[in-house]
């Protein structure tokens, strides 16, 4: 969250939390900057390297997508069984 506001320049984060069957998804949206491929990839992104850790050993799936200007999403699909 804290995030969406120092790198993203966000003025809106939503932040949506589902609870299905057999998985539980989190999404977090922020209309900043918009994150590039680039620094998504960066090995040296540590708190992203947290976040794919942690879903290794959730063993969820996450996805981060941004759009130039338009924002960054996340989104992290934790299974539950
Ligand atoms: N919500 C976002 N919108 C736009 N860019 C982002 C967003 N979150 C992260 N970034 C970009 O991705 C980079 C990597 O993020 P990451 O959290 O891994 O590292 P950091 O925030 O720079 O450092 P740390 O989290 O270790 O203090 C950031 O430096 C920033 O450029
Ligand atoms: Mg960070």
């Amino acid at each position: 969250m804290w995030e969406s506001k120092r790198h993203a320049g966000a003025t809106r984060v939503d932040v949506d939390l589902k609870k299905m069957k057999e998985a539980v998804i989190l999404s977090v949206r922020d209309n900043g900057v918009g994150i590039t491929q680039k620094q998504i990839e960066n090995p040296r992104s540590m708190g992203l390297l947290g976040i794919k850790e942690r879903r290794a050993y959730f063993r969820g799936d996450v996805t981060i997508r941004g759009a130039p200007k338009k924002g960054t999403t996340i989104s992290l699909r934790m299974p539950l069984t």
